[in-house]
């Protein structure tokens, strides 16, 4: 089995590729490196054996098509990504390039030089907007979408794309299903929200349940006395553990039943968590105790996304199974050990 890794260095990627090291497949992993944490990871990633390495930008076409006819993979994971809303709102170019224009790269190459690989897209739940037509109530620690208690699925809400990434990535997610539609290419795109462990390097932009923990660790050495967080603190998400999103793409890989379609991806409704309810179980945990202020809520921010992985467990019989109390255990410990 050959696997192409765009983005291989980065959180996901790095996981990814770790996995497939182990199993024995040939693994060719793409990055540009530009990602706080991608160096690490690369090393780290050296640790577990052969593989091939190329540093390319995806918004590269010609080193693209490169990389993709040389080595004809069976499948291809493309992660590759500027990553943060924050960031698309201030380099929106940047942006555009790596996440719609390196994706379109990425789609042209295969149909003409590899049109038999599977290629998965991890796309996001911020294709789908603020959700502000969805009715929301809230109480003391998070807010509730009562028409939706199992979550929503791909098909229950409607695509909105607002702010740069937004766009830049549902382009790249829509791409992927229309390049199955039009040229029967092999793709599948995963709309994900939040993902945590290890190897992720959180900032303050993303990966807010590893920030929050790195927080945590400043309130305990006394570096800080108050943190401000965007909005009200009852935002939920589902939160998805590393090890089920990596037993997720290898289950999918090469499986018909998941070509040409978009699926949302989470924890599910009982992995759910608001900001509040973190704090709590982290004051618990760590023995610390967490004094914030309210800022603005971030530009269409979703005051709730928790996904149904119903059809998710129809086709690949793929559920969640680290519960995030075991996560969140193995998240403090990783970002408690990351210089
Ligand atoms: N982590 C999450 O919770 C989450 C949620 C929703 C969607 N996603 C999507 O999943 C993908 C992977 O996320 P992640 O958390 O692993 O991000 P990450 O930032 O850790 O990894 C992305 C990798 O892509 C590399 N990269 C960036 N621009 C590049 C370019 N132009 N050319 C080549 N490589 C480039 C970076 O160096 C990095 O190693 C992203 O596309 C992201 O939009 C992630």
């Amino acid at each position: 089995m050959k696997i192409l890794i765009n983005g291989g260095c980065g959180f996901l990627g790095s996981n990814l590729a770790s996995y497939g090291i182990q199993k024995g497949f040939q693994v060719t992993v793409l990055d540009n490196l530009s990602r706080i944490g991608s160096k690490e990871n690369l090393k780290w990633l050296q640790s577990y054996g052969k593989f091939d390495f190329v540093n390319i930008d995806v918004a590269d076409e010609a080193d693209v098509f490169d990389i993709v006819a040389n080595t004809q993979p069976d499948g291809i994971f493309h992660l590759a990504g500027q990553v943060a809303m924050t960031t698309s709102i201030t380099n929106p170019d940047l942006d555009f390039r790596t996440n719609t224009i390196g994706s379109f790269n990425i789609l042209e190459a295969i149909r003409r030089f590899s049109p038999n690989s599977h290629a998965i897209f991890s796309s996001t739940n911020k294709v789908y907007g603020d959700l502000q037509e969805i009715e929301i109530i809230e109480n003391d620690t998070r807010y509730i979408a009562p028409g939706y208690c199992s979550g929503f699925g791909a098909n229950d809400i409607h695509l909105n794309f607002q702010s740069p990434y937004g766009c830049s990535k549902g382009a790249a997610d829509q791409y992927f299903l229309d390049y199955n539609r039009i040229y029967n290419l092999n793709t599948t795109v995963f709309r994900h929200s939040s993902m945590y462990g290890g190897r992720q390097f959180s900032t303050t932009d993303q990966g807010w349940i590893g920030w929050f923990i790195s927080e945590a660790i400043k309130f305990q050495k006394g570096e800080i006395s108050e943190i401000a967080i965007a909005g009200n603190g009852k935002q939920v998400r589902d939160l998805l553990y590393i090890s089920d999103m990596v037993d997720l793409y290898y289950s999918a890989l090469g499986n018909e039943i998941v070509y040409g379609k978009a699926f949302n991806v989470g924890g599910g409704n009982e992995n759910s968590m608001s900001i509040i309810e973190l704090f709590n179980f982290l004051s618990e945990k760590m023995n610390v105790e967490f004094r914030f202020k309210f800022n603005e809520s971030r530009i269409s921010d979703q005051k709730i996304f928790v996904s149904n992985n119903f059809e998710l467990e129809q086709a690949l019989n793929w559920f969640p199974k680290c519960t995030k109390e075991q996560g969140l255990e193995n998240m403090i410990e990783w970002v408690t050990k990351t210089p």
